[in-house]
């Protein structure tokens, strides 16, 4: 999951921001040193929040073209939905109906960034209601502050139910040698990340929040049966790693979301991932989320 740090950290200073308020519209165009720049469009959402792009907009010309495009867009179709680098039309993103996902969303995302992510939330949403119709626990890898697994935790009520979420993270960013594809960021060490997370499911008595590098912490501890997985380390070596050890774990019917597969500038994990679950005779979905999604078999 791209996050600030990785070229949209973000301050005011770094902004050169054209606002224009109709119509819930706001623009903002970041040239970053590097090749991404992140421009914010407010979200269509009843959620107050800007809504994050990433992507080349090395100038304001670029920045402008976009935000005229997505105007446009709104002209001809009225309903249209913009975040997290996808922009949909006429679609009834039914899942917004949802009162109790709505909430957990509404509740856990505090940041523009975590604001930016309902797509992707959709998608764990659903498979972890799938998840539970077969046996097994809950796994994350790369947990970073909590924000996807809080608001599953949240949506499902998770401390009444009979089974584990086990979320691991070194809560020191990504391993010098599994970054070979330089996803590392700062914020992945912030002071006091590990003990904010343990804090924030502190509420639920079956999450275990456990530090350690995959996949050596999964032989320290790991389930046996597995329902839902979600792999989001920004690492192809770390990712690989994981499914070595918890792929078989996965029960049949359950569920593995691979938080960057769909995103160019991770394709290092799409390529990896595709030639080890390939070798299994089973095929991962593209997700306009940019998630990859496996029902294991
Ligand atoms: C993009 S963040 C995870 C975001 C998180 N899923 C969320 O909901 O916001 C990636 C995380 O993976 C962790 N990570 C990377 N490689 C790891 C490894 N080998 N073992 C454990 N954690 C790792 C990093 O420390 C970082 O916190």
């Amino acid at each position: 999951m791209r996050i600030g740090g990785e070229g949209i950290t973000l301050t005011d200073a770094h902004l050169k921001e054209t606002e224009r308020r109709s119509e819930t519209f706001t623009l903002a165009i970041a040239p970053l040193a590097g090749r991404h720049g992140v421009c914010f469009v407010v979200s269509p959402l009843n959620i107050r929040s800007k809504s994050i792009f990433y992507g080349n907009f090395r100038n304001k010309a670029d920045g402008e073209f976009f935000q005229t495009a997505i105007k446009r867009f709104r002209g001809i179709f009225g309903s249209v939905y913009a975040n997290d680098n996808v922009i949909l039309f006429d679609r009834t993103l039914g899942f917004r109906r949802d009162r109790e996902l709505m909430q957990a969303f509404r509740h856990e995302a505090k940041s523009d960034q975590e604001k930016s992510l309902l797509l992707r939330i959709n998608t764990l949403a659903w498979a972890g209601q799938q998840a539970l119709l077969t046996e097994g626990d809950f796994v994350e890898c790369g947990v970073w502050r909590g924000f996807c697994s809080s608001v599953i935790a949240r949506y499902l009520d998770f401390g009444t139910l009979d089974r584990k979420y086990y979320l691991y993270d070194t809560f020191q960013g990504i391993p010098e040698d599994q970054d070979g594809e330089g996803h590392n960021s700062p914020l992945f060490r912030e002071e006091g990340l590990y003990e904010s997370v343990v804090e924030r499911f502190a509420r639920y008595p079956n999450v275990r929040v456990i530090r350690g590098k995959v996949p050596d912490i999964l032989h320290v501890e790991a389930p046996s049966r597995i329902a839902m997985l979600h792999i989001d380390m920004n690492s192809s070596a770390a990712e690989i790693a994981a499914l070595d050890v918890l792929f078989d774990r996965v029960v049949s019917g359950g569920i593995i979301v691979f938080d960057d597969y769909g995103w160019r500038g991770y394709r290092a994990q799409q390529l990896a991932e595709d030639e080890w679950v390939g070798k299994r005779g089973q095929r991962i979905l593209e997700l306009p989320s940019g998630q990859g999604l496996l029902v294991k078999r």
